[in-house]
């Protein structure tokens, strides 16, 4: 799949990294000169390639989204169109005052950025754990893979995102419409507090268990 990364730090890269050496044809994004996250990302792997942030999004099938939250609304609203029909993969967390939800959780982040580009096919995934699981996804106590919970309303997207999650070494779990993005967003603070805020080690996931 030919994906463009908006945001090439440390989420950014990590999957970046993982996603090309799966294959896929995967360009980094350059929103402005001389960014040291692309440059650095880009020595992690000779796979990985850069193009100017215009040409690199009318290129791809997906693109990812790895920005700052505040940063998204300045990055996306220039590229409303040129989203149109692409998938659009949130992987921002909008955090506020105290690891508080930064929409006051009214709404979330992803279906923000779906007003913003309202032709883009918006999936949440990628959010739920810190970097430190991206960039090294084995559990290899367990028989099981980590969770990779993921939300979105276009069943296409979801399906080639599910696919991509795969490829990074993670179950994908649907969890259903962009509607859920508020309660990804819930998990995720759940982790920061209790891993950057708490005592616990960044290597712990979630894991879905059925029967
Ligand atoms: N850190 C985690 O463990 C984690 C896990 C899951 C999700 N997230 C979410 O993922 C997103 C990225 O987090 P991160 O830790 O990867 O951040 P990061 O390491 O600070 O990287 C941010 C990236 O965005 C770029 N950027 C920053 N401001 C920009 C702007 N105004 N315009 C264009 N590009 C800009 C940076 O480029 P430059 O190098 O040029 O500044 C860099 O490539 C956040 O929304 C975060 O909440 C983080």
């Amino acid at each position: 799949m030919k994906i463009t990364f908006i945001g090439a730090g440390n989420v950014g890269a990590a999957l970046a990294v993982r996603l090309a050496e799966a294959g896929h044809e995967v360009v980094l994004a350059e929103t402005r000169d001389g960014s040291a996250s692309v440059a650095k990302a880009l020595g992690r792997s000779s796979r990985l390639t850069a193009k100017p942030l215009e040409e690199a999004v009318a290129g791809a099938e997906a693109v990812f989204l790895a920005t700052p939250f505040s940063a998204n609304e300045g990055i996306v609203r220039p590229l409303a169109d040129a989203l149109a029909g692409r998938v659009l993969v949130d992987c921002t967390n909008p955090v506020g005052p105290g690891l508080s939800h930064g929409l006051r959780s009214e709404r979330s982040g992803s279906e923000l950025l779906q007003s913003i580009a309202p032709g883009a096919r918006v999936v949440k995934a990628f959010t739920i754990y810190g970097y430190e699981n991206l960039d090294d996804p084995r559990y290899p106590a367990y028989a099981v893979k980590p969770a990779m919970l993921f939300c979105g309303d276009d069943a296409a997207a979801k399906e080639a995102v599910s696919e991509l999650i795969a490829d990074c070494g993670f179950e994908a779990v649907d969890v259903g419409g962009l509607v859920q993005a508020l309660h990804l967003e819930h998990m995720t603070l759940l982790w920061v507090r209790m891993v950057r805020a708490g005592k616990q080690s960044p290597n712990l996931v979630w894991a879905a268990l059925r029967r």
